[in-house]
């Protein structure tokens, strides 16, 4: 069912752990199923220098985080929002059918921690924290949205 990358990641997953007063934190949960995600993005200069997730779910969410935490290590954070959960998927060779669900929990995670960066950061308005991070208003990702309702 998975390829040898994904259960690579899963049984060795990279980044997992917390960032002691991170830049920015977010936390997300997936309507279909319940699994849980918290990302931790420590941010200088607008570069993501150290990330680390947590993540309560199934191996399919594990291993995406793990690899999403890969690919925005050393990114600014408009490079971070460019990446989609389709990204992590192709990253990772695939995932079943059944399991793209679990790929929206990881690109959900990092706008999220990335819009709290922004609001502690104090100098944009929430309408424009929402839009710049393609976050509805409940802070959610409209995006992840659709691709979880299909
Ligand atoms: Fe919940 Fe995979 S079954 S994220």
């Amino acid at each position: 069912m998975y390829n040898e990358k994904v259960i690579e990641h899963y049984s060795n997953p990279r980044n997992v752990g917390e960032i002691e007063n991170a830049s920015g934190i977010g936390e997300v949960g997936n309507p279909v199923c319940g699994d849980i995600m918290k990302m931790y993005l420590q941010i200088e200069d607008g570069i993501i220098k150290d990330v680390k997730f947590k993540t309560f779910g199934c191996g399919a969410a594990i291993a995406t985080s793990s690899i999403s935490t890969e690919l925005i290590k050393g990114k600014t954070i408009d490079e971070a929002l460019k990446l989609t959960n389709k990204d992590v998927v192709d990253e990772l060779g695939g995932l079943p059918p059944v399991k793209l669900h679990c790929s929206v929990l990881a690109e959900e995670a990092i706008r999220t921690a990335i819009a709290d960066y922004l609001r502690k950061q104090g100098n944009m308005t929430e309408e424009e924290i929402l839009e710049k991070c393609k976050l509805d208003k409940g802070g959610q990702c409209s995006h992840c949205h659709d691709v979880v309702e299909e």
